[in-house]
């Protein structure tokens, strides 16, 4: 069984690592435009083989969408990070050029592949993925939900120094500072953490949660690879090992939470099939009000492509 990651850069190499290591494919595909990058990659992972015993295989491609035919999964992780001087428009626009056109050349060698998107910003370019793919919408979503919880988990381990495995917790809305922790939603082996930490100390953790992404880059001058690598190849699992894991994905809503025509991230349940299903959550009104501050953020960069897509076509 083969998974395709488009991307050999930071997130992508790190997440077929991840699934090369947990023998979590037979067959990875590691492709990237960079003349020679991806074969490079690929062939040091494949080397650690021998080293770390497993037999799943990684092969690089320079652009050959040949060698992703009949993918179970891909992953895109190509785009560029933002760059000095560059605004959040002109990256959406370069950004959104490369999913398209990655996603094209996917489908064309994959009509069944379940497609899971990275490369941001996230819940725009799921949605970029999405119009260009003409897949049904359970195939095609985005990681975010996975890592933003599992820093939400770390940090409350941390805080309470007990292990990140007991830690359970829901996070919905945009990959964003807008995203939605949800302390009610969150228990430590069972214990509903409102019960072992005080409020004061909960928001502090929440507040650091939504600038987590940021916190890496302030201390690396580049955006994270080894949790978002990790959190891609989770998800990779729960569908080819049609698990029925329970994570917030950016998922396309259409009526759930009173919301339609949007990706955001929503707790779902992943399988063989992609998203198998959407689980809507009794929410109370000031989490309803987070989750609306977070829907008109995600609106607004949504608004930017579309309109980019009308000037084109007009
Ligand atoms: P990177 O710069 O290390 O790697 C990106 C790779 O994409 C490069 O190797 C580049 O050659 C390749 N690429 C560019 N255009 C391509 C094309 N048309 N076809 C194939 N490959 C192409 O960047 P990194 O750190 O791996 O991040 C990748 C993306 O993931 C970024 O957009 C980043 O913002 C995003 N990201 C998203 C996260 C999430 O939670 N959703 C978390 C971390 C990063
Ligand atoms: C992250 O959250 C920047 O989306 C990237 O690390």
């Amino acid at each position: 069984m083969k998974v395709t990651v488009v991307g050999a850069g930071n997130v992508g190499a790190t997440c077929a690592d991840v699934l090369a290591q947990r023998e979590i494919a037979n067959e990875i595909v590691l492709l990237d435009i960079k003349e020679g990058f991806a074969e490079g990659k690929a062939l040091d992972i494949w080397e650690t083989s021998p080293v770390n015993l497993y037999d799943s295989k990684t092969i690089g491609s320079t652009n050959n969408y040949e060698m992703t035919k009949d993918s179970e999964v891909v992953v895109i992780t190509s785009g560029l990070p933002r760059k000095p001087g560059m605004s959040r428009d002109d990256l959406i626009a370069t950004n959104a050029g490369i999913v398209k056109s990655v996603t094209e050349n996917i489908v064309k060698y994959s009509p069944n592949a379940k497609i899971i998107v990275v490369s941001n910003p996230l819940d725009v370019m799921t949605y970029c993925a999405y119009l260009s793919a003409n897949f049904p919408s359970s195939r095609v979503f985005g990681m975010a939900g996975v890592l933003d919880t599992a820093r939400y988990r770390a940090f409350l381990a941390t805080e309470l120094n007990v292990s990140p495995k007991d830690i359970q917790a829901v996070l919905m809305g945009g990959h964003g500072d807008t995203m939605v922790p949800l302390p009610r939603y969150t228990t430590v082996g069972g214990i509903p953490v409102t019960e072992l930490i005080e409020e004061d100390k909960l928001n502090e953790i929440i507040e650091r949660t939504k600038f987590g992404g940021g916190e890496i880059v302030k201390l690396l001058g580049t955006s994270a690879w080894y949790a978002p690598g990790a959190s891609a190849a989770q998800m990779v699992e729960a569908i080819v090992r049609d698990q029925r894991r329970i994570f917030p994905v950016c998922t396309w809503l259409q009526g759930e939470y009173g919301l339609s025509d949007i990706y955001l991230g929503v707790p779902v349940v992943l399988g063989k099939n992609g998203i198998e299903k959407i689980i809507e959550l009794d929410l109370n009104d000031a989490e309803k009000a987070l989750l609306s501050e977070s829907v008109d953020a995600v609106k607004s960069v949504m608004a930017v492509l579309d309109n980019m897509n009308a000037s084109v076509s007009e």
